[in-house]
């Protein structure tokens, strides 16, 4: 007995220590405290403050945030500059939306890629911002001297909105810089960002999308994985290297430190080191959230993406223009669907709710005398169950609903620009501002394909939600015709299906004319639905939220004070991080192993001119063939992609992948399907982070594309 417990004991002790290791996403300043001397026991080179120092140049410097206009601080993508001149790698799909704004029929540069010859062909991104950051600063204790315990949740909220706010603007006061306050740990602590950031970034190169999206949606969050993922991005500055909006008359910005590409290639067991923007994950949830996503939220958004996924796929292997249109959309639909599945098998694999479980009755004993912690577990469980239904019905308005069938928000969109003030006040310039905006919408829309969508969303809400949560509008569906002929109807009375007549009511239209647009069948298709969520389900769900957001703070905080010994990670929160592990292959079942890396001799594998997603460009086959490899080759072939154990998240597509030297190595751009449940749990047997090797990224800009000049711009070393 005795013994058994022992060894239990042990065993429990080193599965806690093996979850440890390459787990984990590290706050920049703090590297020098918590994991400097763990880094280069796996053998990085470096020191902390090669990674982060706000006295001099260092390597976060290079690390560049991409986001848009309105939301600079939310970070889509990662990229990192490569040279003294601004230039920029990143993921081919990160720049997938700029990639195609600018393509057409005639200039196709999704399907044949895109190489400025000069800097003067490189093509502006309106709205398209990159960051820098300049420093982090802890204010927790600022923000907690203002909190008092007797406080409200909202009186709570509050006040850290508003110390925030003035914290933020008292540290760039009289500068250019932009500042950021953010929860991690679940609230327990604050992190102040401060950034500078530039505003005129141009597209400079990319690869045919048969390279940098090769295996399409097939491949996606798989490996063995081909894809060359990777565009070429450069960042304008005014004439003082400060950012500036865009002007033909910026130049190119000169960047206080640039990563060097190293060609030396990865081994199995080689250091590694992701440095990015992780957007969100979730890794202290309790097995009630787990249960919700697995079983409720996960399998119903599925659903309605496969629905919607058939008939767009369908539209798009039909028509090359219906391809271009529905490209970005379809990507974008279908990865988040794609990733959900992946998640439940994860979960599930591992037990995870179980094991959450057995963490919480550890929790609840220890707790049992602690009167902060004590009814945790219990008010955790009530909210769940409330929050069980409407957590669906809000997933169904928000896939199947007013983001189900695009012309539904479209028709809110339009109104509500009509409505603005600044619409009666500003006439000829808003109306110019809105038929733009139509035009935009009008290029990528198809009128079919949109109709069978809604006609599939509609049928999922009779089938799958019970009648209280179906909006009063999409009761009227159901009627005797059925919604084919409820779709038909509506498509034949709106004003937004004729883009001349939309046109010309624009042109013609005065400050009461939203009101025509009231009547229209599409809003109040979408008034409907908007109802039901603002009265019944928003207000309900937002408070049961907040009071989760509450009891995950103090669950959190009781974890670190149970097990005070362990050093905790903050939850990835589109704020820079450091994750670091090893290059790794895996075991994806029993018997199996994945190598850890993939090369061009795998791309003429799969190549096969009848698959869109595996039709190879006949120049990539035709240097195969001739095996004009240059310097890029590896044990006779030329290396494509590489897994390794780094703990990434979406957001972290495009970080840099850096060797012990902190040399650039590869481009982040996925994870391996069977570990994508890493956002809730990570494991290092199976989750791997995929990045296209730096040595395929040149060999497509020197061979393939014949842009040469830009490898002249970088720094490559052995
Ligand atoms: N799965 C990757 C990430 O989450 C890449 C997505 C883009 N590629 C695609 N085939 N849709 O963003
Ligand atoms: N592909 C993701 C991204 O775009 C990365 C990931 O989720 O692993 O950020």
């Amino acid at each position: 007995m005795r013994k058994r417990s022992i060894f239990l004991m042990l065993v429990l002790i080193l599965e806690g220590m093996m979850c440890q290791a390459d787990e984990g996403m590290w706050i920049p300043m703090l590297l020098k405290k918590y994991n400097i001397e763990d880094m280069q026991k796996q053998g990085f080179k470096l020191t902390a403050e090669d990674i982060y120092n706000i006295n001099q140049a260092s390597l976060k410097d290079a690390v560049i945030g991409l986001g848009r206009e309105g939301s600079p601080f939310f970070h889509f993508c990662t990229g990192e500059l490569i040279s003294n001149e601004g230039l920029i790698v990143t993921n081919h799909h990160c720049a997938f939306d700029m990639i195609q704004s600018h393509s057409s029929l005639e200039h196709n540069y999704l399907r044949d890629g895109f190489w400025a010859k000069t800097k003067k062909d490189e093509l502006a991104n309106p709205g398209i911002t990159a960051s820098i950051l300049v420093r982090m600063e802890d204010v927790t204790s600022r923000i907690n001297a203002v909190l008092k315990p007797e406080m409200s949740i909202e009186e709570r909220t509050q006040k850290i909105k508003e110390v925030s706010s003035e914290l933020e603007k008292e540290a760039v006061k009289g500068t250019n810089l932009m500042a950021n306050i953010k929860p991690y740990f679940n609230g327990n602590q604050y992190f102040m960002s401060v950034f500078k950031i530039y505003k005129d970034v141009r597209l400079v190169g990319a690869p045919p999308s048969a390279i940098g999206k090769f295996g399409g949606d097939t491949d996606n969050w798989m490996w063995p994985r081909h894809t060359g993922d990777f565009s070429v991005l450069r960042i304008y500055a005014g004439p003082d290297n400060e950012p500036a909006a865009y002007s033909p008359d910026n130049k190119p910005y000169q960047p206080a430190s640039f990563f060097k590409i190293s060609v030396k290639g990865v081994q199995e067991g080689d250091f590694t080191m992701v440095f990015g923007y992780p957007g969100t994950t979730n890794e202290y949830l309790t097995s009630f959230a787990i249960e919700q996503i697995q079983n409720i939220e996960n399998p119903h958004k599925i659903a309605i993406r496969t629905a919607k996924l058939n008939i767009i796929n369908a539209a798009m292997e039909s028509d090359e223009l219906l391809r271009i249109k529905y490209a970005s959309k379809a990507a974008g639909i279908a990865n988040a669907w794609k990733k959900w599945q992946g998640e439940i098998k994860g979960l599930k694999r591992f037990n995870t709710v179980a094991k959450k479980q057995r963490e919480e009755a550890t929790f609840q004993k220890w707790a049992s005398n602690r009167q902060v912690y004590n009814n945790l577990l219990d008010n955790y469980q009530k909210l769940y169950e409330k929050r069980k239904d409407l957590v669906l019905a809000a997933a169904y308005l928000n896939e199947a609903g007013k983001r189900g069938a695009e012309i539904v928000g479209w028709s809110a969109s339009v109104r509500n620009r009509m409505k603005n003030k600044n619409f009666a006040e500003n006439p000829a310039l808003y109306k110019q501002k809105l038929k733009k905006e139509a035009e935009e919408y009008y290029k990528d829309y198809d009128l079919n394909t949109d109709k069978k969508i809604l006609v599939e969303m509609l049928k999922l809400y009779h089938r799958n939600l019970p009648e209280k949560w179906i909006p009063k509008e999409v009761l009227k569906s159901a009627g005797n015709k059925g919604p084919e002929a409820y779709v038909e109807n509506l498509f034949e009375k709106s004003l937004l299906v004729d883009t001349a007549a939309l046109f010309d009511f624009i042109d013609k239209s005065n400050a009461e004319s939203y009101k025509k647009l009231e009547k229209d069948p599409f809003w109040k298709l979408y008034t409907s639905m908007d109802e039901l969520y603002v009265r019944k389900i928003k207000p309900e769900l937002d408070k049961i939220q907040s009071e989760i957001v509450r009891l995950n703070q103090v669950w959190l905080a009781g974890l670190m004070e149970m097990d005070s010994d362990k050093v905790f990670y903050a939850d990835a929160n589109s704020t820079l991080r450091v994750a670091y592990g090893k290059v790794q292959g895996y075991s994806p079942y029993d018997g199996a192993y994945y190598k850890h890396y993939t090369t061009l001799k795998g791309i003429m594998e799969k190549d096969n001119p009848e698959i869109y997603d595996y039709n190879v460009p006949q120049r990539l086959r035709e240097i195969y063939q001739k095996r004009d490899f240059g310097t890029y080759a590896q044990d006779g072939e030329v290396p494509v992609c590489f897994i390794a154990t780094n703990h990434t998240t979406g957001g972290n597509s495009g970080s840099p992948v850096l060797n012990s030297e902190g040399h650039l190595i590869g481009l982040n751009f996925d994870r391996a399907w069977d570990g994508v449940m890493s956002d809730m749990q990570y494991d290092s047997e199976i989750c791997r982070n995929i990045s296209v090797d730096i040595r395929y990224v040149l060999f497509i800009i020197d061979k393939l594309a014949g842009a040469g000049h830009l490898i002249d711009e970088m720094i490559i070393v052995e």
